[in-house]
């Protein structure tokens, strides 16, 4: 999710909003905006473009006025236009508000509001708040109170400021799920979704906690809970040279975004689970709901990592939803010439929504008038565009070419998917939520995984100077290693193959000796002791093994020079967590090796060409 930044204070706001916003811009954006209050009124600028366009406009404007907001939007909800950028207003203009994270509740929340007679002018879920606070000050509250009023209603994740020509010597901000960092000085008071965009101007940093509310004034800031009590906050201490603050303190946004592989699958998952009909809730599937019940056959096409993560879903649907699944190179298909079912419905998996050769595949579905879904991260793509309906992966902006958070995000996407088409089948309530709860709980199995990245790290160094590597899996985890290999040969430039292990006998195993490794995925699982065979094939050629395995599972050890272990998964899921090592292995190799994982060699974030 993007940048919030607030300042009240003397310093040219402006000036000093415009270059904090800067800051935020690897972040990633599709619009801009700022509001603040002069003269008592609130006057501003939204842009649906890039924070340099936001800059533009605002050269002309010179203001002596305080406090004053800034936000770059990463939209979630509505697309990416001037309307729907941020900040958001109230009726009046009176109330401006910054947002970071999707409030779900908004739909209900935006009929109530309505039913009172507020109107509403953006198709976001954000300006439900500023209307509720307008409501609640309306009522008489402090703008503070207003806030807290909104928050006992709201249901999401948050990070908000929000100012009020009401009450304008102050700036309020909240926290729920998304960050807040506020401080204050001699020159002002500041918040901030990121260090980032305020580390220059203060190095005290108060970072506030889910249900905290801070009051930023001039002479200080206030920090209380949702029951008003004072919360005493650290003032926590950041002397971070400001180019590496805009990685939160991560050297690269590689490193930064497998870590942050828990809360984005969070954020995926966030209001889709309806644990108690065993079934999900995808809004952006709704218009095409029945006629997915007619679906008997679905096709999914890709490229890359999208492609990798496509062929699992194949597997995920088949076993969830019980419906016949093929998956294609969406470069591949718009070439072959292949009848078209009347029941089909194809599905395109996309990070970016631009992918070139995955946009050619649904023009080609379009032209034939078969039902097109969306799987994509980029709200307002152009694949999230010309598709049929859709889901959003909410897992913010990934800026590291070589995709992770967005790997594990579709994972996430297609379990809920293929629980949605079980669901409208035979998959029961409580085999529904049986999946669900699983799904749920990997989150915090992943921060397990990662608490591991030293030991990964160490195996990393061991084995970054060969020059060939294997990586093989069975079932879920074929595709597993498929991607794992991918990650390593695009950030280290080791020729690295993918294979099947029960495909290796047919060939490829000419390739092993002494030089060439393997990573082995044999988890606790159905395909554990056929897995083991194929490890003993590669060793009795004196190729040296990487065992990733269960946690618990000690024998299968024994089976490699070196081993990984991760917590016990269902198999439909493993590859959730069983990416994870292969992820953080490839980037410690990368990084062993002198070269930025960030920006490889030769490809670009966003493959726009055929
Ligand atoms: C994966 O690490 C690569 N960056 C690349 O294979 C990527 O997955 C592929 O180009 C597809 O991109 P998309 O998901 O944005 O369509
Ligand atoms: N959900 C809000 C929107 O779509 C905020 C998105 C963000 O975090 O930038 O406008």
């Amino acid at each position: 999710m993007c940048g919030i930044i607030g300042y009240i204070g003397p310093k040219d706001n402006l000036e000093l909003g415009m270059n904090s916003l800067k800051r935020l811009e690897y972040r990633g954006y599709d619009s801009a905006g700022m509001a603040i209050i002069e003269e008592g009124k609130i006057s501003s600028e939204r842009v649906a473009g890039k924070v340099n366009e936001l800059r533009e406009k605002l050269k002309e404007r010179d203001s002596e006025g305080t406090p004053c907001l800034f936000h770059s939007r990463w939209a979630t909800h509505g697309k990416p236009t001037k309307e729907n950028a941020h900040p958001q207003f109230d009726c009046k203009r009176e109330v401006a508000v910054v947002h970071n994270g999707i409030i779900e509740n908004h739909k209900e929340l935006k009929e109530m509001l309505e039913k009172e007679g507020h109107e509403f002018s953006s198709e976001t879920d954000t300006e439900t708040i500023a209307h509720l606070v307008e409501k609640f000050q309306g009522e008489g509250s402090s703008l503070e109170d207003a806030v807290r009023k909104t928050m006992e209603l709201i249901r999401g994740a948050y990070g908000i400021a929000v100012i009020s020509t009401k009450d304008p010597e102050k700036i309020v901000a909240a926290r729920m799920s998304s960050p807040v960092i506020v401080s204050s000085n001699k020159e002002g008071g500041f918040v901030a979704s990121d260090p980032a965009a305020i580390v220059e101007h203060s190095s005290k940093m108060i970072f506030l906690e889910d249900g905290e509310l801070a009051v930023i004034k001039r002479g200080g800031v206030e920090v209380t809970d949702m029951a008003k009590r004072k919360k005493e906050k650290e003032e926590v201490r950041i002397d971070w040279d400001i180019k590496e603050a805009q990685k939160s303190g991560y050297p690269h946004f590689m490193i930064k975004e497998i870590m942050e592989q828990p809360e984005t699958i969070e954020n995926t998952l966030r209001g889709r689970i309806i644990k108690e009909d065993g079934d999900v809730k995808l809004g952006g599937l709704e218009q095409v709901r029945e006629e997915l019940k007619g679906v008997e056959k679905l096709t999914l096409l890709a490229c890359g990592t999208s492609y990798y993560a496509s062929m699992i879903g194949k597997f995920l649907i088949e076993e969830i939803a019980g419906i016949p699944t093929e998956v294609d190179l969406a470069s591949e298909f718009r070439y072959r010439k292949r009848p078209y079912g009347r029941r089909e419905a194809f599905a395109f998996i996309s990070q970016s929504g631009e992918t070139a050769d995955t946009l050619k595949a649904l023009e080609e579905v379009n032209n034939k008038g078969a039902l097109s879904l969306g799987i994509v991260n980029v709200v307002g793509s152009s694949i999230s565009r010309y598709t049929d309906a859709g889901i959003y992966n909410h897992a913010g902006p990934e800026i590291g070419v070589a995709s992770t958070k967005a790997f594990t995000s579709q994972l996430a996407v297609l379990t809920l998917f293929s629980v949605f088409l079980g669901r409208q089948r035979n998959l029961s309530l409580n085999e529904g939520r049986e999946i669900l709860e699983k799904l749920e709980s990997l989150p915090s199995k992943v921060r397990e995984v990662l608490e591991k990245k030293d030991e990964i790290k160490e195996v990393a160094k061991k084995y970054g100077e060969y020059e060939n590597f294997l990586f093989m899996g069975r079932r879920y985890n074929f595709p597993t290693a498929l991607e794992g290999a991918l990650k390593l040969k695009e950030i280290s430039y080791i020729h690295a193959e993918g294979y099947s292990a029960a495909e290796m006998k047919h060939g490829a195993i000419a390739l092993i000796d002494e030089s060439f490794p393997a990573f082995a995925i044999a988890l606790s699982d159905s395909m554990r002791e056929k897995m083991v065979s194929n490890i003993e094939e590669i060793r009795a050629r004196s190729g040296p093994v990487i065992i990733l395995g269960t946690e618990g599972d000690e024998g299968i050890k024994e089976y490699g020079e070196d081993s990984i272990l991760i917590p016990e998964v269902t198999e439909p899921l493993s590859p959730l967590l069983s990416v994870v090592p292969l992820q953080l292995f490839a980037y410690y190799v990368a990084v062993s090796k002198g070269f930025d994982p960030d920006k490889p060699r030769n490809l670009s974030k966003v493959v726009t060409v055929e």
